[in-house]
């Protein structure tokens, strides 16, 4: 026994497999998430020898809301947009780093428009905090050159999403429409290999995770949703988890079971996780997972965004658990 599985199944493959089932299916999903997945390796590579390579600090541009851009942010997104632009499968992309929606050259241009963060969490990067990258993926539905509309779609219409983690490994967490799986990167053979199939988030967790801090800026739905977490009439307090980075968090709940938010606050009226390329691809991939997603009164994918840089309030994880919230959300608009 060499212990090397002959047969694994690598993210390529799965996606290869999924779009056979189609049979109109063209291959471009499958092109893209080639290219996607070439951006989040030499990510991944920059981020575990961020150190040696010098790649530290404020790289001196800002992004669209006036936070310092890292040098990681810069060479995660510069990668996103080179390796999405030349796989000949996307129109028009969509990055938390640029103000205005990239168009891709007309001789370049295929059916898919692709959100993304390329690198969440960046507050994290100097404390070596797990960072990741989030996407979603569209279809262009008009006819004529892409424009920002047609990046403006509800995340029911998502065709795939999911993140990469950055992690103590790193590990891409995708979904087609068809559940949710996990791909653990072999830095050996600089393979995704199938590694957590069909994952199904737990119906309840013991886990609750938000920004303590700013609880005096909450509104009075998630105070006392929060407040029954720690003092429950019965039974045991749910545990505190809060790291910082969506991906990490998120992932996290996937596996634990268990509900994150970022809500609404007096300071940040629509929270601070923007729908498109945070909370939609994170939302679609509870989903499929069994999971909810909710603004505390409705679901995330329902919503039509209007801009593309647009926020929203995020409750999402275990069933439950998100009904409890909006069991107190509905409590409170009576
Ligand atoms: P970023 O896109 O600027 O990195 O910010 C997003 C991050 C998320 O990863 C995380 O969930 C959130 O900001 C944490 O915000 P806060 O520090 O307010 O708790
Ligand atoms: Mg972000």
């Amino acid at each position: 026994m060499s212990g090397i599985d002959t047969d694994c199944i690598t993210l390529t493959r799965y996606v290869l497999a999924e779009q056979k089932k189609h049979p109109q299916a063209t291959g471009d999903l499958t092109q893209l998430l080639t290219a996607l997945l070439t951006a989040v390796k030499a990510v991944s590579s920059a981020v575990r020898k961020a150190g040696i390579a010098s790649l530290y600090g404020i790289s001196g541009t800002a992004n669209t809301s006036g936070d310092e851009q890292k040098k990681l942010d810069v060479i995660a997104n510069d990668l996103f947009i080179n390796m999405l632009k030349s796989s000949f499968s996307t129109c028009l992309l969509v990055s938390e780093e640029n103000d205005n929606v990239i168009q891709v050259e007309t001789e370049k241009q295929g059916k898919y428009i692709v959100c993304f963060d390329p690198l969440d969490g960046s507050s994290n990067i100097d404390c070596l905090v797990s960072i990741g990258s989030i996407f979603g993926i569209y279809r262009k539905t008009t006819e004529g050159p892409p424009t920002v509309k047609d990046a403006l779609q509800p995340g029911r219409n998502t065709v795939a999403a999911g993140y990469a983690l950055y992690g103590s490994a790193t590990m891409v967490v995708l979904s087609v429409g068809n559940g949710v799986q996990g791909f653990m990167l072999d830095p050996a053979i600089g393979e995704f290999i199938l590694t957590e199939k069909n994952i199904k988030i737990k119906p309840r967790g013991k886990i609750y995770s938000l920004n303590e801090g700013y609880e005096q800026y909450w509104d009075e739905a998630t105070k006392e949703y929060v407040k029954s977490k720690k003092f429950p009439e019965s039974g045991k307090p749910y545990g505190g988890r809060y790291i910082g980075s969506m991906v990490a968090d998120v992932h996290r709940t996937l596996m634990y079971g268990g509900i994150f938010m970022y809500p609404a606050t007096t300071q940040s009226p629509k929270g601070k996780l923007r729908l498109l390329y945070e909370c939609n691809p994170m939302a679609y991939v509870m989903e499929q997972a069994g999971g909810k997603a909710s603004t505390g009164t409705s679901p995330i994918l329902d919503l039509q965004p209007t801009e593309i840089h647009q926020r929203s309030p995020i409750f999402l994880g275990s069933k439950e658990d998100v009904e409890d919230v909006e069991a107190v959300y509905k409590k409170h608009a009576k």
